[in-house]
């Protein structure tokens, strides 16, 4: 994407303040944009190659260097030009970041003698080095830091002082506080690290300066000016509605902002909850007043997954049907030269870096609403520069239900996931009814705050029982029920004792064709949330 069409799309652009991130490939570098935002201040990501660019856009008021797998002095390492020094913007590098500013600089990086240092370790700071107050708020001895590094500082460059160091690393934070460069070989950004967030702030805010005003609930207005501008006098949008918290989110503001040019549209793939058409229909056709069309697609995709047990490839026929029904219903839409979706910082920053930039085990993201670039409509995506935390309180800014926007991540292929083996018509409706069961037991005792997916699963196992003197032989279910952060890890929680029973008791004796009920007690990884 050009930065023209960022800042069309809704990304902040020139003179805001914020802070420029440099991503050199780290794992870390979406929890360091978090951070920052979480200090207020509005952060963006950009790759070593699009930098300059970046920063003319952006003018922003600190820059940070991420870490990254490579060693400076290997050849395919990252290239970022120097040019970023000479800007008079206050830098932070972190870890690799560090390292580069200091070859930049005329320092000197070397593998570490003992072969790196990974994990927790403690630093101790050199006291009445750090005038700035980098390390403002971290105590002198015995501060837990989480280091992850091959290669170390063996020679800061001229200007340079120690602020800390570790055992095994001599140069743990160091800074020029002339030309305001700084550098830490620690990550700041992982919560392992006791006082990382305090030297973020002390960095950003102190240091820098950057203004502490960002706000997701706060910019509304900004938003909805952005998309009636890109939109013009005259343009309709067409926006795929999944009842998720991004498309609805996206929706309701697109709606404020050019009305009943905005045409919604549902496809019910039979794969949904229950009661989750009608919620939908209720909240935006009735409430809203939207324009929305509810394509009832089900007996397609049934049909289309007809003797279909391998999991990739029902997530590929789901994903298939569902750009075709939406083409199909987009095309009738004549007028609508905009598509409108609800695309997350995080899906941007990853397609940025699995198509130009340096992290290597990036996935490239798939949705079922992902649809493909030939439908030649240009993008409204006015949360693309927003993580999921800051589209739910602008979609609660924008008068959303909590049903909505503190919604449980439901995955686009939606219960065929979690119907395993054939999918077929009763399978889908025994599992449905035992969703509800674990949601409503749950919900109705306000246990869900601090879970992040609770659900059934059917399993293609039958087993014998005995209901009355009669003998049955029928399905069972798995009841699935962890916490997350950010589902790239998840664990198991375990529902209270009588919760556990009356779900149990209710599946057996509510939902026909289903007579045994088991717990799934796998972490991710090296399970997964879902079971296909
Ligand atoms: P796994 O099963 O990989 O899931 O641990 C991680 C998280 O992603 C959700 N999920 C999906 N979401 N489209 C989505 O929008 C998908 O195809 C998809 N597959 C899994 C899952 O519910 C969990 O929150």
């Amino acid at each position: 994407m050009s930065e023209a069409a960022a800042a069309a799309s809704g990304e902040r652009s020139a003179g805001h303040g914020g802070v420029l991130i440099v991503d050199f490939g780290a794992q870390y570098c979406q929890l360091i944009a978090r951070r920052v935002r979480e200090l207020g201040v509005y952060s963006r990501i950009t790759v070593p190659a699009r930098a300059a660019a970046a920063l003319d856009d952006m003018q922003p008021g600190a820059i940070i260097l991420s870490g990254g797998p490579c060693s400076v002095y290997e050849q395919d390492a990252p290239e970022l030009s120097a040019d970023v020094l000479r800007r008079g913007v206050p830098v932070l590098g972190i870890c690799y970041g560090l390292q580069w500013l200091t070859q930049q600089l005329g320092g000197a990086v070397e593998p570490g003698t003992s072969g790196g240092e990974y994990g927790r370790t403690e630093i101790e700071v050199e006291s009445g080095a750090d005038p700035a107050g980098l390390l403002r708020d971290v105590p002198s001895r015995g501060s837990v830091v989480w280091m992850s590094h091959g290669d170390r500082v063996e020679r800061l460059p001229e200007g340079f002082v120690v602020l800390a160091s570790s055992a095994p690393c001599p140069v743990a934070v160091a800074a020029d506080p002339a030309r305001k460069f700084y550098g830490l070989q620690f990550h700041p950004e992982v919560s392992h690290t006791q006082h990382g967030f305090e030297v973020l702030r002390n960095f950003v805010v102190d240091i820098a300066g950057c203004p502490t005003t960002w706000q997701p609930g706060s910019i509304v207005d900004d938003k909805i000016a952005r998309v009636r501008a890109q939109a013009g006098d005259e343009g309709e949008v067409v926006l795929g509605l999944s009842g998720g918290v991004d498309s609805s989110v996206a929706a309701v503001l697109v709606h404020r902002a050019i009305g009943e040019r905005l045409h919604c549209i549902f496809v019910d793939n039979g794969l949904l909850r229950a009661g989750e058409r009608e919620a939908v229909e209720r909240l935006f056709a009735v409430d809203h007043h939207m324009d929305l069309k509810v394509v009832d697609a089900s007996a397609r995709f049934l049909e289309e997954l007809q003797g279909v047990t391998d999991p990739e490839r029902k997530r590929k026929i789901i994903g298939r049907v569902f750009v075709e029904v939406f083409r199909e219903e987009a095309q009738g839409l004549r007028n609508a030269r905009f598509l409108g979706q609800g695309t997350l910082y995080p899906d941007v920053i990853e397609s940025v870096a699995a198509h130009g930039g340096a992290t290597a085990t990036i996935k490239s993201h798939h949705n079922v609403g992902g649809l493909p670039e030939d439908l030649d409509m240009d993008l409204v995506e006015p949360l693309r520069d927003l993580f999921k935390d800051e589209v739910r309180a602008l979609g609660r800014e924008l008068g959303l239900p909590g049903s909505v926007v503190d919604r449980q991540p439901f995955p686009g292929p939606g219960l065929a996931v979690r119907c395993l083996g054939e999918i077929t018509a009763e399978k889908l409706r025994a599992l449905r009814e035992a969703d509800a069961i674990v949601r409503h037991e749950i919900e109705s005792r306000d246990l869900h705050q601090d879970l992040w997916q609770y659900f059934a699963v059917l399993l293609p196992v039958q087993s014998v029982g005995v209901m009355g003197d009669r003998r049955t032989y029928e399905n069972a279910a798995a009841v699935r029920v962890v916490s997350s952060q950010d589902a790239m890890t998840a664990d198991w929680e375990l529902l209270p004792v009588d919760v556990l029973r009356r779900i149990s008791n209710r599946i057996i004796n509510e939902v026909a064709g289903l007579n045994r009920v088991v717990l799934d007690i796998s972490s991710k990884p090296p399970a997964t949330i879902e079971w296909e």
